[in-house]
């Protein structure tokens, strides 16, 4: 029976050049190696990927995209093609919510790069996530299942089984306000519970949900239990090597102890 696995991923959103990323990507190449008991993977910018999936050739280290064009091809000045990016990722970001909220991309967009990415054979990591408004009504729930339906709609059961969902609330997100693992877990489980009303038992046990917003190597430890989350994705702490170093480390050691043991 297949299993989820563990899954971090980096996002360096818009922060390093080309050469700032060479230095990262070794560096992390010396960190992250031996038996890994989960998956890595980071995302640079479009113009670093490239040279990134040469670097990363032999390594334990995966290639993400941060976004991609809904259009195959064609007059689109400025936007990147899932074609031209086939063969160097293997995942892609869709619907972050900077993408979202700074760049108006909607449910129907994401939903339409979403099916785009697993008609490519990639991975899409479909994000969501609520604002500070929508959680302070206390409407996260609402929200991040209205956004979920809404950006799978193009993907069918077995699409949605190998694809990633990505809760992040944007209040976490470069706040430095952690959401607490519990608070993320049952979001999670909300997560689950849709995709299997509308995907079925099979889809909800396969897809992999990740948490991402704010997480430190110190927080990564506590989101390792929680049963719904497979998986972090790293905004800025993973712009440090030793610091996503660690939060891959801390986030993929295996057994719950024992209650009563420390
Ligand atoms: P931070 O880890 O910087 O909060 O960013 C999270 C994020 O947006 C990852 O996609």
């Amino acid at each position: 029976m297949a299993k989820r696995k563990k899954i971090v991923i980096a996002n360096w959103k818009m922060n390093l050049t080309v050469p700032e990323s060479t230095v990262l990507i070794e560096k992390l190449k010396k960190e992250i190696s031996g038996n890994l008991q989960l998956e890595v993977a980071v995302c640079p910018s479009f113009v670093d990927i490239y040279s990134a999936s040469a670097e990363l050739k032999n390594s334990k280290i995966s290639i993400g995209a941060q976004n991609v064009a809904e259009e195959e091809k064609g007059s689109y000045t400025g936007e990147v093609s899932v074609l031209a990016l086939k063969g160097f990722v293997k995942y892609i970001l869709v619907g972050h919510s900077e993408r979202r909220n700074i760049f108006g991309e909607n449910d129907k967009v994401v939903a339409g790069k979403a099916e785009t990415v697993v008609r490519h054979d990639m991975t899409p990591v479909i994000c969501v996530g609520e604002t500070l408004h929508e959680r302070e009504d206390k409407l996260s729930k609402i929200v991040v299942l209205s956004q979920l339906e809404a950006s799978c709609k193009q993907l069918t059961a077995e699409e949605i089984s190998e694809s990633i969902i990505a809760y992040e609330p944007v209040w976490a997100i470069g706040t430095g306000h952690v959401c607490l693992p519990e608070e993320a877990e049952k979001i999670a489980a909300d997560i689950r519970g849709l995709i299997k009303s509308l995907y079925g038992e099979k889809a909800a046990r396969l897809v992999h949900i990740l948490y991402g917003g704010s997480v430190t190597a110190k927080t990564a430890k506590d989101f390792r239990y929680a049963k719904n989350i497979d998986g972090l994705l790293v905004g800025g702490a993973s712009l440090d090597h030793h610091e996503f170093a660690a939060i891959v480390k801390n986030f993929s050691s295996e057994k719950k102890p024992k209650k009563g043991r420390k």
